[in-house]
């Protein structure tokens, strides 16, 4: 067993309100904090909280295939684990929701020996759960990236919640250059219009980053979706357009056991 150690936070959506006391302390304590964040008041937090302070942007446009720069910063990552003590990086909301690199780091440190924990933050999704007064127990709720929604075609029940990350970059596999977000947006009307009217309401959420400012709550009916310009950070959710219907033979089963 090696005994340095890997600590992944969470910074939260919303600037510092979101930081847990525990997140806070790692970064202030640890040898080396690395970071990826997307907004710049808590970048220059984390660079005042800890000299150490490091930004992975540099490792984000390394390559053009954005998975290959998630590989390169999870090596980044394991490479300075091995030369110090506490490593502590910190990732924008939740650090392994829809975050990749700190999760490859995470198995990538485990693997060889190290000592590695995930310590939870606030994601969009749980943004979206209290801004749009949302119980995924309610119905179920499924979460998808857009692109992947699309490409295999996942099914999903359309009496559930429904999530969709990443759509203003549908299609777009490489770092960064120009694209039309409409194109992918067309795409993915046309696949959700297989199972929702195109007069099924989305609502474009965008959470708020800073305390004392209001979410982005935009609704928007499907066949309009595809004109709407969402922002970069927005996630899409569908609502429910049906109630479920019990299975009558698992409803007879589950009548027996109570
Ligand atoms: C690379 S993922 C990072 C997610 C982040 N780790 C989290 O826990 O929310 C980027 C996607 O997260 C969602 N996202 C990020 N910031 C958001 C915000 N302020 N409001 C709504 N969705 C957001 C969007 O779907 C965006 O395309």
């Amino acid at each position: 067993m090696n005994k340095n150690t890997l600590i992944v936070v969470g910074s939260g959506i919303k600037f510092m309100s979101h930081l847990t006391i525990e997140s806070k302390a790692c970064i202030e304590k640890s040898d080396k904090v690395l970071y990826l964040v997307n907004e710049p008041a808590m970048q220059s937090w984390i660079e005042q909280a800890n000299k150490s302070a490091e930004s992975l942007d540099f490792l984000y446009t390394k390559h053009k295939a954005r998975h290959d720069n998630y590989l390169l910063i999870a090596e980044y990552i394991f490479d300075n684990l091995k030369k110090y003590e506490t490593l502590c990086v910190v990732m924008y909301g939740h650090p392994t929701v829809f975050a990749q690199p700190a999760l490859y780091a995470t198995n990538m440190a485990i693997q060889n020996g190290y000592n590695a924990v995930i310590m939870p933050g606030i994601s969009s999704e749980d943004c979206l759960y209290a801004d749009l007064r949302i119980d995924p127990g309610s119905c179920g709720c499924q979460s998808f990236e857009a692109t992947d929604f699309i490409i295999y075609r996942r099914v999903y029940d359309s009496s559930s919640h429904l999530i969709l990350w990443q759509s203003s970059v549908i299609g777009v596999l490489n770092q960064p250059g120009y694209h039309d977000p409409l194109n992918g947006l067309a795409i993915l009307v046309e696949y959700l219009s297989e199972k929702y009217s195109l007069d099924h309401e989305i609502v474009v959420y965008e959470a708020a980053q800073y305390p004392g400012f209001k979410p982005k709550i935009d609704k928007v009916l499907l066949r309009a979706l595809a004109q709407t310009k969402i922002g970069r950070i927005a996630t899409l959710y569908v609502p429910p357009n049906k109630q479920p219907i019990p299975d009558l033979v698992m409803l007879e089963k589950i009548k027996k056991i109570t």
